[in-house]
């Protein structure tokens, strides 16, 4: 059993800073961590389920997907194994498929990196199943390509923050097959040159994000101008936004005391870092007003207007540009 709080709106205005502190708590948490916290919850099974589907109807493509505030890359790790065939078959000298995971907090996108490698080790022995023999290389942040040790990566979270790693096959020389970038940065203040490299973007992912963001109109915005003309744009956020907490009776006083004090400080922390905003009502209108178009969904889509839990549930939205 869980039990946990609806998120209260409060009056300051967060800053970037808290944002960080509450996700660094999040993702560091000592007794469950953030990944498995949205594992057991439910949260991730269910928006891979509802990407899957958005993807099979042909609204998660392009050779461009950038996520927002993409956290620890379990969405664009999700993409990756779906779409591992195709990039695979990828061996015409065509443009590489490229996925882009920007986020603010450093410790949950150096998480992200290491889960990426882990995964994209896998794809080396899907590779081997094909006759081919994938390096995976990485370009440490101010430094050179570096062939990775993918044994010495799967022991553990490496410390470095690889801010581009690339899939090859070494008899196609320099051609990638995948390009995958981690972008550390607010995604409003992204630098002049990151902007305009990742306009024309495909699909625009957001998950879990709003109720994080600190000027949503002006998220919806870089939304709507990172887009392709016929790029596609999925929302997947929740509500009501709650922090859920373990249940704590079975624990021995005093490490109940500890874990109730640390599950606070977590709270507080949350609560201090996000100003909640209705999803859809709210949220959607804020789309609407930036110059997104929601795409009604089929049938089998709309199933995954899905419930978390007794006590909230996730939205999936898919928007287009309106000019
Ligand atoms: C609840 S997490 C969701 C992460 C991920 N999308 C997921 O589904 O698990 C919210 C994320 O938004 C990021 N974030 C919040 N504000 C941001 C901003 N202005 N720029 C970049 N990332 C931001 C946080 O660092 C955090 O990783």
């Amino acid at each position: 059993m869980c039990q946990g709080a609806a998120l209260a709106s409060h009056n300051r205005k967060p800053t970037i800073m808290d944002v960080r502190r509450a996700m660094n708590l999040f993702y560091k948490n000592p007794y469950d961590g953030y990944d498995p916290h949205m594992e057991n919850t439910g949260h991730y099974p269910l928006m891979k389920q509802g990407l899957s589907v958005l993807a099979q109807e042909g609204h998660v493509s392009g050779k461009k997907i950038v996520d927002l505030g993409g956290g620890s890359c379990e969405l664009l790790a999700h993409i990756l194994m779906c779409k591992l065939n195709q990039i695979l078959s990828t061996s015409n000298g065509s443009a590489p498929f490229r996925l882009v995971n920007v986020d603010a907090t450093e410790s949950i996108l150096v998480g992200g990196a290491a889960r990426l490698l882990r995964r994209l080790g896998r794809i080396k022995t899907a590779g081997s199943e094909h006759g081919d023999n994938l390096e995976i290389r990485a370009h440490v942040a101010g430094g050179n390509w570096t062939t990775l040790n993918l044994n010495q990566l799967r022991m553990d979270r490496q410390k470095q923050f690889y801010d581009e790693i690339s899939l090859t096959r070494p008899s196609d020389a320099e051609k990638e097959l995948l390009r995958i970038n981690l972008i550390l940065e607010d995604v409003l203040a992204l630098p002049d040159h990151a902007k305009l490299d990742l306009m024309g973007a495909n699909t625009v992912l957001v998950s879990y994000c709003f109720h994080w963001f600190i000027d949503k109109p002006a998220v919806a915005t870089l939304i709507r101008e990172l887009l392709a003309e016929d790029g596609k744009f999925v929302s997947i956020e929740e509500w009501p936004l709650r922090v859920t907490t373990p249940d704590l009776s079975g624990f021995e006083p005093k490490e109940r005391r500890n874990r109730e004090r640390f599950y606070k400080t977590l709270t507080d922390a949350i609560e201090a870092a996000t100003t909640p905003i209705e999803v859809p009502g709210k949220l959607y209108e804020l789309f609407t007003a930036a110059g997104l178009e929601q795409i009604p969904l089929t049938a089998t889509q709309r199933e995954f207007v899905n419930k978390i839990d007794m006590q909230h549930n996730m939205f999936s939205g898919v928007f287009k540009r309106t000019h």
